[in-house]
């Protein structure tokens, strides 16, 4: 594992969209695993920054995402599908139908997830999966738990994410209280992973997470089994 203390959350963007923009000169045709949350936005306009230089090229890029809210579709401005298109998608060359973020109005839950995971295989796995961590020790929304569970899935949301998350909805009731989370295995079969996190409450999740005992009540953890893990953390 790599971990990189940097000095500023404009510092962290940058060496984030640098491995990314990387990943995507290296191969052209790389999957990247996509990530939501206030970090990555930072992240995401160096990204723009460098495809409007003419430094990257999306136009083979095929992106998959960790999660999405259950009960918010597309055009719902909280949902992650909003998010992706408004943060990113919208402003680079990407082809959005070779973009996948999870169906969060699926009728069939059960399908949707099983047919996530196929993607996933299909695709032959994730090059560069980027995350962000919750202060719950949440990837994705892979919640703490008493398992790590390997496929994507329908979780509850720990109580701390939905106040985590309640400042982005005018009122905490209008937070979803279910999501649907790509689970650990396509995760941990990510041939890299680059995990984001800035300020200092999540110093103490981090130190649990990389240097504590794996746990899944600490999902994070499991990531010290991964053999190409980068973290950038900003305390500023
Ligand atoms: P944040 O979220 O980037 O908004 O802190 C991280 C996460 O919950 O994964």
């Amino acid at each position: 594992m790599k971990f990189i203390t940097i000095k500023s959350y404009d510092e962290l963007s940058a060496k984030a969209a640098d491995i990314i923009a990387a990943q995507v000169i290296m191969k052209p045709t790389c999957v990247l695993g996509l990530a939501t949350g206030s970090t990555p936005i930072g992240t995401y306009k160096r990204l723009i920054e460098d495809y409007n230089n003419g430094k990257i090229d999306f136009s083979t890029v095929k992106s998959i995402n960790l999660d999405e809210y259950v009960g918010l579709d597309g055009n719902h401005d909280q949902s992650y599908r909003y998010f992706m298109n408004n943060n990113l998608f919208n402003h680079v060359n990407i082809d959005k139908a070779n973009t996948y973020v999870p169906n969060g109005c699926a009728t069939d839950y059960d399908k949707e997830c099983a047919e996530y995971d196929k993607r996933v295989q299909d695709f032959g796995g994730i090059d560069l999966q980027l995350l962000g961590i919750g202060i719950d020790g949440h990837i994705g929304f892979n919640e703490p738990d008493s398992i790590f569970t390997k496929e994507t899935h329908v979780v509850d949301l720990h109580p701390s994410t939905i106040d985590a998350n309640a400042r982005f909805f005018e009122d905490k009731s209008l937070v979803p209280k279910k999501a649907v989370t790509m689970g650990m295995l396509s995760i941990m079969q990510a041939k890299k992973v680059l995990l984001v996190a800035n300020g200092a409450n999540k110093k103490d999740i981090l130190e649990k997470a990389f240097f504590g005992p794996i746990n899944p009540q600490i999902p994070a953890s499991i990531l010290q089994l991964h053999p190409d893990v980068t973290v950038i953390y900003s305390e500023n």
